[in-house]
């Protein structure tokens, strides 16, 4: 167990631990989005190598915990300098994270005012950081190989004996199942829960009787149509928002400050994390937040209804988002 000096929580809702995001994830419950924030390569706090060589290396042991505690309903947002995560984005791919968007915070001139002299310069200054979204692509294993669903959905129907145009009339449409759920092309969907419904429910009831059950991973029971809802990540698409996100670096009161001085120099907008926990999760839904600096992923989570754990690793900042959350805690109805 940990110690209760080393985490915190709120309602049972939000949980901040002290310490390595290696050692205490083990206390935490399977995520449905995380959230990372971590180190750019840029020297920004005690912790965060001077330059992005080598960042891919000191992100895999964390990506690797990611990918074994996470399933395909899980999103991953992954914040970072340009070059940052270009460096990563491998180290991703190579641990099942499937790239779905690159998100462009533009915080505008105002990131900048005052303090870009032309005259000494030699790039344009930078206004901007990523926020990438990649999901768990979904593996299904044949015969110890690993198949990718569109390959397994084929797969699978293959074995049923029938041919490929009855799964049109499984539907009940013209030619839409094979166009779009059983082409071997890019062009291929994810079929929704109600069309995998029934191409189940007819591979299973005219497929040859040897092969049964079809489109069933445990080799007893046809996937339900609710575990085929939770076999990719959630998504809600919020209208009018676009992949660049024109919000103004952190002033104000949003900014948690000690006297002048920032208390956290990577401190995120509050609205641009309640986005991407919207846009990926449900109420009740857990949220991770494995590097948490001052918690603003926690912060919003807890506002919106999701279940938080965050670690921190510097005690000073550990708890001062302590004191935040705690402070959020008791105004319930804040807006943001
Ligand atoms: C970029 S900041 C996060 C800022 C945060 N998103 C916010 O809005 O306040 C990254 C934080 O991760 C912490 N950190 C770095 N490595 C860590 C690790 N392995 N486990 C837990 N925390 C870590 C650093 O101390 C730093 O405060």
């Amino acid at each position: 167990m940990v110690s209760k000096s080393t985490y915190s929580t709120f309602d049972d809702l939000a949980s901040i631990y002290l310490g390595d995001f290696k050692k205490v994830v083990q206390y935490w419950d399977a995520p449905t989005t995380i959230i990372s924030d971590g180190p750019y390569g840029i020297g920004g706090f005690p912790g965060d190598p001077e330059t992005p060589a080598g960042l891919g290396e000191w992100y895999e042991p964390h990506i690797k915990i990611w990918s074994k505690k996470s399933s395909p309903v899980t999103t991953l947002w992954f914040w970072n300098t340009e070059l940052g995560w270009a460096t990563v984005h491998p180290f991703l791919e190579a641990n099942d994270w499937e790239f779905v968007n690159c998100h462009i915070w533009n915080k505008g001139k105002a990131h900048i005012a005052g303090n870009a002299n032309t005259k000494t310069l030699r790039k344009l200054p930078v206004v901007t950081e990523v926020c990438v979204q990649y999901v768990k692509k979904a593996k299904f294993e044949v015969d110890g190989n690993q198949l990718s669903m569109q390959d397994w959905l084929r797969y699978e129907w293959q074995r049923t004996g029938l041919p490929l145009t009855k799964t049109n009339e499984a539907c009940g449409v013209k030619n839409a199942a094979t166009r779009k759920y059983f082409t071997k092309c890019h062009l291929w969907y994810f079929p929704p829960a109600d069309a995998f419904e029934k191409l189940s429910d007819y591979a299973n009831t005219y497929g040859d009787p040897s092969g049964k059950p079809y489109f069933s991973v445990n080799g007893k029971t046809p996937l339900s149509k609710s575990q085929w809802e939770h076999m990719r990540a959630k998504f809600k698409c919020p209208f009018g928002v676009t992949n660049v996100w024109d919000y103004p670096p952190l002033n104000g009161k949003e900014r948690l400050k000690n006297g002048f001085k920032a208390l956290h120099l990577n401190q995120k907008p509050l609205k641009l994390m309640r986005l991407i926990i919207e846009m990926s999760s449900e109420e009740g839904d857990v949220i991770w937040e494995p590097f948490g600096g001052l918690c603003s992923g926690s912060v919003a989570a807890y506002k919106v209804g999701r279940k938080s754990f965050a670690a921190e690793i510097n005690e000073d900042i550990y708890k001062q988002a302590v004191k935040r959350i705690a402070h959020n805690a008791m105004q319930p109805t804040l807006n943001f």
